[in-house]
Order: C-alpha cells, then structure tokens, then sequence
C-alpha cells in the first residue's frame, strides 16, 4: 500500500493554491505533476554537466552522454524490450506515430490497401494514418465500439485482410478509459501479415508493459503522461522491422557518412534521432521512470483504480443527471460524463472556480464524441496522488453547480 501522503510531499505543486483553493489536480490523462527529482534534475544537467551528447572528447561530453544513454537502458527493462538500440527516442506518442506514418507506412502501403484504426483514437492516431493513405491511395477504417465505449471485435475480425499493412490501436482511451484488448487484436492482425502500432499514451503509467509478451511491432508513449517532462517520448520497434525502415528525419547523428555522391546511414537508433536531442528532458525521464519503480506500477494502479470505483460510485449515487461516457469493463482511472442541460465548459469553468483543475471538450477524439452525439465531455483523470477527499469535494462542487443550473 502506498503512503498518498507521503508521496504528495514529493510534488511541490500539490501544495499550491489555485483560485484560493488547495490545487485538486483531476487533469492528469493530459498530464500529470514531476515529482522534485524529475524537476531538479533538469537543473542538474544544465547546471552541473549542460554539453552535446556522442560527440564531445570531454568529461562534461561523456556524463551528459552517459546521463542521457542510461534512460534508454531504463525503458528497455521497463517495456521489456530485447535491446536498447530498439528504443527510439521521440518527442512523444504524436512524433512516434508519425515517424511510423511516413517511414513504414510510405515504404509499405500502397493502394487500395487499408489502415484499420478504432472509433475510440486520439487524433494523433488518425490523422498521419490519412495523411500517408491520401498519398498513397489506401483507406483508414475504424473499429466500431458498442455504447459502453467497447471495441466490437468480431467487427474487427470480419475487417481484417492481407490488404489491411497495419493495425494502430489505442491501448487505453484517453476519452473512455476503456483498456481494450490489444494481445488479442495483435494476434488476429499478425495473422493476416499486418502489423500492430500500440498507442501506449495512457497506458504505460499504468499497465504493466511488455513488449515482448504483447508481440506488438510498435509501441508509443509520453514522457510527460508518466511523471516525466514534456517533450520526450519513445518509439519501440521490431529490430527487423526497424532496420528496415528508411529514415524519418535527415539531419546531423542519423549519419554513417555522408559526400555529395550519397550518404549511408547510422545504425539504430540513432538513424532515427537526427539533430542535438531534446537531453535535458531525456535524463529527467529516468528519474521519472524511476520514481514509478520506486512506489510500484501494481500499486499505483491499485490506488487509482480505487479512487475510479468511488467517483464512479459517488458521481452515480449521489448525481443522478449525470451520465458516464465510456462504461468499458476495464478501464484505466478515467471518468468522463455528462451532466443532463449543463454544459460541459461550464461544468470546468466552475469546477476551476473552486481550485478542482478537469479537463472538458472533446479530448482530441471528435470522431468518438461523433459516435456518443456529443459535443464534448467533463473528464476527471486520477493518478496516484489523488485522494478520497478530494474526490469528496469534486463530488461535493458538482452538487452545488447542478443545484444552481436546477
Ligand atoms: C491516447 C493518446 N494518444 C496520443 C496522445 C498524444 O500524445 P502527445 O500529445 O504527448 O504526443 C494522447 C495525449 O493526450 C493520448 O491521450
């Protein structure tokens, strides 16, 4: 069992106000707070060993080289991947996809082939997906989903076929919570010689990760979804598949050499991390992988997971014009709802009003709220800092809004 308390003294942000409140940060599937030694070590590097990485034949070189090389190892266990050459550093689950989009997907789709994506994607999982299908005369289908905010797999199944070159799924939805069942999309789609990207944004923080288990042949995610800073994400990929993969960016890094008759390229990773990386953010996120070591993924997920259960409970119980967006069996600690003649927006600006910070709209996933009729939702997200008392007074705060719009 965790101790909350203990674990808020962690984040200073915690303790401020907001609006002359105490801060009730539910806003945490768009990001979540740094714990201090994510924060302190970006200070560290820039004030105790700030220098290019790879290159430089000097101490400050080597450190910020090492500092910066140790983050990977530290994602190779954490998603189990064979090697550390797998994993590409990226800005994040937007870049990821993308690289994927333009580097794979131009090299491998051609036309009439098919995309298969779910109703339930953020867009950063739709729109590259079009933009490379527009360019190569390929079509994107999504996975329709029940109401419950589900993936209807025998929809799926009757989907697949050997013109489908890539499956890109979302393992937990930022709109619904919904987890949806990835080692069984991934089987079925291996079976039909396509391969799987896994959108891991809102699950790596929060699921056990395993790449090796799930057999999928992409898989990426946020730092800044999982304690880390913004800025920093990663790709991991198939080594085969990786290989042979044509570049993404050209630039300084992704180089073997280079002359005006042509140039060769580096091997992985780094022919995919071209240019100075982002190296400040990259050896923070050790420290915020670490952190999420520290206290237990199991355990904070149980905590979560609990605090989902009783919003769920309080917020059907105690609001009865409230009606809950993605009712998934398994979900990961995301609640959206509606309220019966109140607008979403309003429900923030109210909610922010009394220092609770949720996010409202439709969470970059408007083919979903097309799905529910809706224009958007209130969605509170739990991470492991939350507590029961502040979903008591989000509970409380959401009585008082419904009884002044009544
Ligand atoms: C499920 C999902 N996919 C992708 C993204 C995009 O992540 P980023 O903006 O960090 O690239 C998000 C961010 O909210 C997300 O929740």
């Amino acid at each position: 069992m965790i101790d909350v308390e203990q674990l808020r003294s962690e984040f200073p942000i915690l303790s401020t106000e907001v609006n002359g409140h105490p801060l009730v940060y539910f806003d945490n599937a768009a990001t979540n707070q740094k714990p201090k030694v994510v924060t302190d070590a970006l200070t560290e590097y820039y004030d105790g060993y700030n220098s290019n990485v790879h290159r430089g034949a000097h101490a400050l070189a080597d450190k910020a080289t090492q500092e910066f090389e140790r983050t990977r190892e530290l994602i190779k266990d954490f998603i189990n991947s064979p090697k550390t050459e797998q994993v590409i550093f990226t800005k994040g689950t937007t870049e990821g996809i993308n690289l994927v989009a333009n580097t794979f997907g131009r090299a491998n789709i051609t036309e009439g082939d098919e995309i298969i994506v779910s109703t339930m994607e953020h867009h950063s999982n739709i729109v590259p997906w079009q933009m490379i299908a527009q360019e190569k005369g390929a079509v994107v289908r999504p996975i329709p989903i029940t109401d419950e905010g589900e993936i209807i797999f025998e929809e799926f199944e009757k989907m697949l076929s050997d013109k489908v070159k890539i499956v890109s799924v979302v393992h937990a939805s930022n709109a619904l919570g919904t987890i949806n069942p990835i080692e069984k999309i991934i089987e079925k789609a291996h079976e039909v010689g396509a391969k799987v990207l896994v959108d891991g944004a809102q699950s790596a923080a929060h699921l056990p990760i395993d790449v090796q288990q799930l057999n999928c042949d992409f898989f990426v995610t946020s730092a800044h979804k999982m304690f880390g800073p913004t800025g920093m994400g990663f790709l991991y990929g198939k080594e085969d598949i990786l290989n042979d993969m044509p570049p993404f960016l050209g630039g300084g890094e992704m180089i073997k050499e280079v002359s005006f008759d042509g140039t060769t390229f580096n091997t992985l990773p780094y022919k995919f991390e071209a240019g100075t990386p982002n190296i400040a953010d990259t050896v923070a996120f050790a420290k915020a992988l670490e952190f999420i070591n520290k206290y237990g993924k199991e355990n904070i997920a149980a905590h979560e997971i609990a605090l989902l259960e009783y919003a769920t409970e309080k917020l059907t119980s105690e609001i009865p014009s409230a009606k809950i967006i993605g009712q998934a069996k398994n979900k990961v600690s995301v609640l959206s709802f509606v309220i019966e003649n109140i607008h979403n927006y309003d429900i923030g600006m109210m909610l922010d009003a009394r220092g609770i910070a949720v996010r409202t709209g439709h969470h970059c996933t408007q083919p979903l709220m097309a799905r529910y009729n809706l224009e958007g939702t209130v969605r509170a997200s739990f991470s492991v800092y939350n507590t029961f008392e502040e979903v008591d007074k989000f509970i409380e705060a959401l009585k008082r809004i419904v009884k002044m719009f009544g």
